[in-house]
């Protein structure tokens, strides 16, 4: 199994910006130290939610101070890019980590972010959907052009040249029933957070494992998950940051996209949201939804960590994991602190155990 470090760039901690964004960007250099396969960044825009406006930029630094590790934006959130610049700043970023790179792409889901791009996230699915296509295309092929209703690129040769791309390096994230189709029919991995009870997700997951078979003719690629971790070897320690961190990171999503708000109903492609800010309403509210959350991310002592995730493995199947030890204001003390614990105990056993044939 591979594992990696996901950075949410949540600046809760009250530190000017430059130095959050310096020690948030640092934990990528740890992450290579202490044997993390890949260092994921987010891209965010605007508020303390998360504050890295563009994951390659940032990973160039990364790449200049590492030497293994494998690099991945999580996402580039297409609807907010241009694809040609996306194909230009990946091959550049490729070149310069000699191949270390995998492009990570998303669609986004908050209007107060697509408002500064004037974009609509009623477009979004579409969008997506054909910018993926010539940046994939692009980066194979080393030419991007384009005539689609939401791109129009004259034949264009890309420099520097792309070099052994193929769509085992392209990953995509998939919370929603359409994107989970779009991901197994172009052939990419998928990239999903955890929340609450996986059982839910399986029809989906079974859904993308057929589709992917079906049209690729090979099984699909262990999914990635990325989980908020909370991983001390003090149960008190962990109620007490779970409580304090965890907490305001789920009040922290709910406000930043909205979930209880009305708009996504008239949204179809973001049904699934629509369905939970309803569903943590019928279900007693936001606490109960939080519970739920706490359940389905690894949070615990190591051991406990452990155990969560070979039950996960037992109901889903293979993954891999990209964690975010970063979030809701914890000091980066402590966030080192459980990066490296969790580095030491549980990271071991994780890569060493044998993939499981969905
Ligand atoms: C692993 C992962 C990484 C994500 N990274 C970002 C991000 O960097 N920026 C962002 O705006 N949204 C990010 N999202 C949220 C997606 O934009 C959101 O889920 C959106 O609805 C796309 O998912 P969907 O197409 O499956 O609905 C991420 C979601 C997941 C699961």
């Amino acid at each position: 199994m591979q594992v990696g470090v996901h950075l949410g760039y949540q600046n809760l901690h009250g530190l000017p910006d430059y130095e959050f964004f310096r020690r948030e960007t640092q934990l990528a250099i740890e992450a290579e130290a202490m044997g993390f396969d890949f260092a994921a960044m987010v891209e965010h825009h605007f508020t303390d939610y998360a504050a890295c406006p563009d994951p390659l930029q940032a990973l160039s630094w990364v790449a200049a101070k590492t030497k293994t590790i494998k690099l991945m934006p999580a996402a580039v959130i297409l609807p907010w890019n241009d694809p040609l610049r996306v194909v230009e700043k990946t091959a550049m970023l490729d070149a310069l980590c000699e191949g270390r790179l995998y492009l990570g792409m998303g669609r986004g889901a908050a209007r107060r972010e697509f408002k500064s791009f004037n974009r609509d996230l009623a477009d979004s699915r579409e969008i997506f959907d054909e910018s993926a296509l010539i940046i994939m295309n692009g980066l194979e092929t080393g030419v991007v052009e384009a005539d689609g209703k939401w791109f129009q690129i004259p034949r264009t040769e890309i420099r520097p040249r792309p070099e052994g791309w193929t769509r085992d390096r392209c990953v995509m994230v998939s919370m929603s029933p359409s994107s989970a189709e779009v991901a197994a029919d172009y052939g990419l991995k998928a990239l999903r957070f955890s929340q609450g009870d996986w059982s839910k997700a399986m029809p989906e997951i079974n859904n993308y494992r057929e589709t992917f078979k079906a049209k690729h003719g090979k099984a699909a690629p262990p999914f990635i998950i990325s989980d908020f971790m909370v991983c001390f070897d003090s149960k008190e320690k962990v109620t007490e940051y779970t409580d304090k961190y965890f907490a305001a990171q789920f009040l922290q999503v709910a406000n930043h996209y909205e979930f209880m708000s009305d708009h996504f109903k008239s949204l179809p492609s973001y049904a699934t949201y629509a369905y939970m800010g309803q569903a943590a309403e019928a279900r007693g509210g936001p606490d109960k939804a939080y519970k739920d959350y706490v359940g389905g991310n690894l949070i615990g002592t190591p051991e406990e960590l452990y155990e969560k995730h070979l039950m996960r493995k037992s109901m889903v199947g293979d993954y891999e994991i990209i964690a975010n030890f970063s979030f809701g204001g914890m000091p980066y003390e402590d966030v080192y602190e459980q990066m490296k614990l969790f580095a030491d105990k549980v990271m071991p056993k994780l890569k060493a155990e044998e993939p499981v044939l969905a």
